[in-house]
């Protein structure tokens, strides 16, 4: 295959599981070649955040659209990673809560709600340096991705690195964890519109064993091989 040169921008999508330190990577692997990084799970949990805010169900489609149609998401790099904005309200504080966590599969399963943050996903990437993280990306948002990572991890390292994510305030347990992690996986997988799915030119990385710095240096290998066109 014929390389892109090393000053040719190039996008990135890393898709997996929840807790399988894609955003962790994601951004590292970002600042590394200084590229843009998007995390497209914030999205989602800002809508999620707003509707829970708001009271509205995700079984009320109609009434998730009708307000999600008049929302502006933003976000903004930051030194600590992104900051997301939701009608200029910053609020990166909230959309990690075990709350918004555990109802945001079922609001990300509406499709006319997805198809409106795939658009706004895929003109963010249109310049090219964007290293994009979700469920999706490289199946559905941006297909044609020159790097295609597909990282996992096993249910119990995903839950442990989820646990000592969460402030001790959330007073959630380990099980409960795996439990959410578990449902979540089933949602992500099992849902009619752009489902949790390894693209057929992926590269998998299982990162139970590995530690960041082994990922990050994988990925970034082979984002050098494809840029230098020795792929
Ligand atoms: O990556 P995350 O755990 O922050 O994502 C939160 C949820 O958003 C996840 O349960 C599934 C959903 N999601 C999605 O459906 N498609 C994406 N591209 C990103 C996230």
């Amino acid at each position: 295959m014929q390389g892109t040169g090393m000053n040719d921008k190039i996008n990135i999508a890393i898709d997996g599981p929840a807790g399988a330190g894609k955003s962790t990577v994601a951004r590292m692997v970002a600042n590394k070649l200084q590229y843009i990084y998007v995390d497209t799970g914030a999205m989602y949990r800002a809508v999620t955040w707003l509707m829970l805010k708001k009271g509205i169900s995700s079984e009320n489609s109609e009434k998730v659209l009708q307000i999600a149609q008049n929302m502006v998401i933003e976000l903004i790099p930051h030194e600590n990673g992104q900051k997301v904005l939701l009608n200029g309200e910053d609020v990166t504080p909230y959309i990690r809560s075990n709350h918004v966590s555990s109802e945001v599969s079922r609001y990300a399963q509406i499709e006319d709600l997805r198809t409106q943050l795939v658009d706004l996903q895929r003109q963010m990437a249109l310049r090219k340096g964007v290293v994009m993280d979700g469920r999706d990306i490289g199946t559905t948002v941006l297909p044609d991705a020159e790097v295609k990572i597909f990282m996992t991890a096993s249910v119990k390292e995903r839950a442990l690195r989820r646990f000592n994510e969460l402030s001790e305030a959330e007073g959630v347990s380990l099980e409960q964890l795996e439990l959410d992690i578990a449902t979540r996986d089933r949602l992500d997988e099992e849902r009619e519109v752009s489902p949790l799915r390894c693209a057929k030119d992926a590269i998998v990385l299982d990162t139970t064993q590995m530690t960041i710095q082994e990922v990050v240096d994988t990925i970034l290998s082979y984002c050098i091989s494809q840029m230098d066109g020795e792929k």
